[in-house]
């Protein structure tokens, strides 16, 4: 299967998901959930596994390749794709639906991470999709060029800290809906605390903050140049990783 095969299976699978839940009138909000769980698996291993940088460049690149023989089956990968376009489809029309109607601050930090995440997930598959397409391999060298090219650290920091952020808030206020008193609050509270922690350990990782991981060294950029290339192979020389 060609590369190109993926991103077109994705498309179709979301269209096709959208148009079967208009046609039989289906909840919007269930599907909403049933999508993110089958997303979750691979966004608990995701970010997880870049956890794997800790013990250095080649330690992560190793756990990569070893998930990439999974969710880089072609099927697999369209399937991903096409969850992550009804994800995206589905949370802005909720977003848009529910306007002029929420009340209370859960229901305000659910809006807002659900629509960070929507923005960050179209520009970081995007920008994924380009580097793949310009044949460079989008490890996490890629996702640190950003960090490495002043002064794109000050947009990429906060762009990956609040998107690992986010996705703690927005399951912590799912988990907040569907649980009673007190567990729910509680439940919000730990999934944003492990949000944040997360965030702050993968972004001082890029950052190249951790021992383990010199992103300089071999295996890592080749020279001080290498992000720079990077950035600029994907285009004009800003890239968004
Ligand atoms: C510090 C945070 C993050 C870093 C460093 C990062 C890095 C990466 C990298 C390097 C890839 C390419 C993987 C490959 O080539 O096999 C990727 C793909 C992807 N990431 Fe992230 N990511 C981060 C956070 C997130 C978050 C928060 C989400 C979702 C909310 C997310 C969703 C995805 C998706 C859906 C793909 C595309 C998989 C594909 O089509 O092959 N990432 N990310």
């Amino acid at each position: 299967m060609h590369e190109t095969s993926q991103p077109a299976l994705g498309a179709t699978a979301a269209g096709l998901a959208g148009t079967w839940a208009w046609r039989l009138r289906l909840a919007l909000r269930p599907m909403h959930r049933a999508s993110a769980i089958a997303l979750a698996s691979f966004l608990a291993t995701h970010l997880l596994g870049h956890l794997a940088g800790l013990a250095g460049a080649a330690a992560h690149q190793s756990v990569l390749e070893t998930l990439r023989l999974v969710y880089r089956q072609p099927l697999v990968e369209g399937l991903l794709l096409g969850c992550v376009l009804f994800q995206v489809g589905s949370g802005l029309t909720l977003l848009w639906r529910g306007r002029g109607q929420r009340r209370g601050g859960v229901a305000w930090m659910q809006a807002i991470s659900g629509g960070y995440l929507a923005l960050f997930l179209l520009v970081h598959v995007t920008a994924v999709w380009v580097g793949r397409f310009q044949g460079v391999d989008t490890n996490l060298q890629f996702a640190a060029a950003g960090m490495h090219t002043p002064p794109w650290q000050w947009f990429f920091g906060p762009y990956y800290f609040l998107a690992v952020w986010a996705l703690g808030t927005h399951v912590g206020c799912a988990l907040y809906w569907n649980l009673s008193e007190p567990q729910s609050a509680r439940a919000l509270a730990g999934a944003m605390l492990v949000g944040l922690l997360l965030a702050a350990c993968l972004v001082a990782l890029l950052a190249g903050g951790f021992d383990g991981l010199d992103l300089r060294a071999a295996g890592g950029f080749r020279d001080a140049e290498t992000p720079t290339r990077v950035l600029a192979v994907m285009g004009g020389g800003a890239s968004f990783g």
